[in-house]
């Protein structure tokens, strides 16, 4: 999500680090800061912090009179997790000797956050990230040196991080670790680097490691060491990196989309992150409690894809709430003089935080004195600042225009919701809870076996890939997958396609199938999956070519169907999770085929701030 650069050598470390930023902005834009060891006039070290809000043309206006001089040096470039963005909130965090870049999120830091404060610490900063310079510079004043101040901070930190960290009482290294949120480091002669990724340093060297999880690395200007969380010693042989400056800002993709697209198992387990309980059997929303007994009615508005999202939140917190649940689209609900007010509450879905239609639905039931709340990724965005309450997905940037990995991790966020309501309604119980939590906590896994399929599904895209139209079908919570399938295809590959609950298609659609028609069928086994069945018996009989989504086990799927994708199995709520993965896969690589502009399709923004 954040961009994080760090250099140690003989070199000014000013411009590499603002170079190394600027090849990560696409990773997060609302503030960056740099941390610099200056030398003063008797030739002490001296941590100088430049930090900003706003883009990292803010910061680089800041540092042209006067930029840190210095040969060690980290920066960053932040997207915004906990705290809004601000000058306060910017990279680096400096407290007492030690200062720190951090990506990821510190699951356990109010409770970190709340021992400090009783041991006297202040704070200056809403961030998760102050507290590890915190914990790092008591440690460090305990003795035994940098890494192993560290080493002794990290043991007390519960979540996910890449930090790189810095001291002007230990200047000949900096300290890198990670967990969960990647780092990388760069091997120089006489240099060295580390990154949150590889375009950042790419300019500098090819000679490269990857840091694993739970390791901590010291870099000095003669080399690298790095040890596990025990402090063991671990070799690493640096790889050199071929990639091109284009290919690696992808990861390696060909384009965003995909990137994205196998990012979701990442995003989802952020979303997930530090808000679900086994033990509790409950879904915290940091912070805010909902209360059904006093909620009137329950209202989602959104558009597009986030509409889909709102669809299947429909279906997620009825089953699991029993609450009824209203759906709107934001663009539609605005003019009609919606029946809203005091007691209701509202919940808007958005990526962007910024769709017109939906911060005016938005303004316009706040003002007739309704409960206001928020999915959103952008913090303090728009949508989330005219909110009640906001609920992060914490997806990170998401480049490519048609929406990816903000679509599940919004499905995450409404299974939370679902849970969260279900709890306090008390239609659902404790071990169902439980059961529900186990997993849902399994679902990153089972995506990430999903697009193990991607080569299947790169041969059926080029087997159907010149169809004129496409039909997709699905039933219950896997028939907003259907439509969220069909608009992944149009907007990317201009194929015309529509989405349809699978029971509806008796009703007029039917008279399109023929031959020259496929059909993509959502279809895991679950509630429905007879209904389904038969719907694609009147498909097969019209010869429609049917490519079907289904459970892996399903023997009789095969019999029917021309074309089957295989999921892993999963409680029917949690399966638009994995159901739509194919589908954003078949669409994107149709339009690969056809060579069109994935990542930025024709006619197509990413966010639609006009009515
Ligand atoms: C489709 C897509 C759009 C957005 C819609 C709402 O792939 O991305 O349909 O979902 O414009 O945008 P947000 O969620 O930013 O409000």
């Amino acid at each position: 999500m954040c961009g994080i650069v760090g250099y140690i050598g003989d070199r000014e470390c000013t411009p590499i680090l603002i170079e190394g930023l600027r090849r990560l902005e696409y990773r997060g834009y609302d503030s960056a800061g740099v941390a610099v060891l200056e030398p003063d006039s008797a030739g002490t070290l001296a941590t100088r912090v430049v930090r900003c809000r706003g883009k990292l043309g803010n910061l680089e206006k800041l540092l042209r009179d006067s930029p840190p001089t210095g040969r060690v040096g980290m920066g960053h470039t932040r997207w915004a997790t906990h705290g809004r963005p601000s000058d306060e909130n910017a990279h680096p965090h400096k407290h007492g000797s030690v200062s720190v870049v951090h990506n990821g999120i510190i699951e356990n830091y109010l409770a970190l956050r709340a021992s400090l404060s009783a041991r006297g610490h202040k704070f200056t900063s809403e961030t998760d990230t102050e507290i590890i310079a915190h914990l790092v510079d008591d440690e460090l004043k305990a003795g035994g040196g940098l890494r192993e101040a560290v080493r002794r901070a990290l043991a007390q930190v519960q979540g996910a991080y890449a930090i790189v960290v810095l001291s002007d009482a230990a200047p000949g290294s900096i300290i890198a670790a990670k967990n969960a949120s990647p780092l990388v480091l760069g091997v120089g002669e006489g240099e060295n680097f580390v990154a949150s990724d590889v375009p950042a340093i790419l300019a500098h060297t090819r000679q490269m490691m990857f840091l694993e999880e739970g390791e901590i690395a010291e870099l000095t200007r003669g080399g690298i060491a790095i040890c596990d969380l025990a402090g063991k010693a671990i070799q690493r042989i640096p790889r050199t990196i071929q990639w091109s400056s284009v290919m690696a800002e992808k990861a390696g993709y060909k384009h965003f989309m995909l990137k994205e697209i196998h990012e979701q198992d990442r995003a989802v387990t952020d979303t997930l992150r530090g808000r679900v309980s086994i033990e509790k059997a409950d879904a915290l929303l940091d912070g805010i409690e909902l209360a059904p007994s006093e909620m009137k009615k329950l209202t989602l508005i959104a558009c597009g894809t986030s509409w889909h999202a709102a669809l299947v939140g429909k279906f997620l917190i009825e089953q699991i709430a029993r609450i009824p649940v209203e759906v709107d689209l934001a663009s539609e609900y605005r003019y009609r003089d919606p029946i809203i007010g005091p007691g209701d509450l509202l919940l808007a879905i958005s990526q962007s935080g910024e769709t017109a239609d939906t911060l005016a639905a938005v303004k316009e039931a706040r003002g007739k004195g309704a409960t206001v709340m928020c999915i959103a990724n952008v913090v303090d965005s728009s949508i989330p600042r005219a909110c009640h309450h906001a609920l992060y997905t914490h997806a990170g940037p998401e480049i490519g225009v048609a929406s990816t990995k903000a679509f599940t991790t919004q499905l995450a966020a409404l299974v939370l919701l679902a849970i969260h309501l279900g709890r306090r309604s008390g239609a659902l119980d404790e071990a169902r809870a439980a059961t529900l939590i186990r997993e849902f906590m399994a679902i990153p896994q089972k995506m990430a076996d999903v697009f193990g399929h991607s080569p299947q599904i790169q041969v059926i895209a080029r087997r159907y890939g010149k169809a004129r139209d496409f039909l997709f079908l699905g039933r219950g919570n896997n028939y907003p997958i259907a439509l969220e399938g069909a608009l992944k295809l149009k907007e990317i590959s201009y194929i015309h396609a529509e989405g349809y609950a699978a029971g509806e298609m008796k009703h007029g659609p039917i008279a399109l199938i023929d031959e020259h028609m496929p059909v993509v069928v959502v279809c895991p086994k679950g509630p429905g999956y007879e209904k389904v069945m038969s719907n694609l018996a009147e498909v097969k009989a019209r010869d429609g070519k049917i490519i079907a989504i289904a459970t892996r086990g399903d023997s009789d799927i095969g019999a029917i169907a021309d074309e089957v994708i295989l999921i892993p199995d999963a409680p029917a709520p949690l399966l638009p999770l994995l159901t739509v993965l194919p589908l954003q896969l078949l669409a994107y690589h149709i339009a690969d085929f056809k060579g069109t502009d994935i990542d930025q399709p024709r006619n197509l923004a990413k966010s639609v701030t006009v009515e």
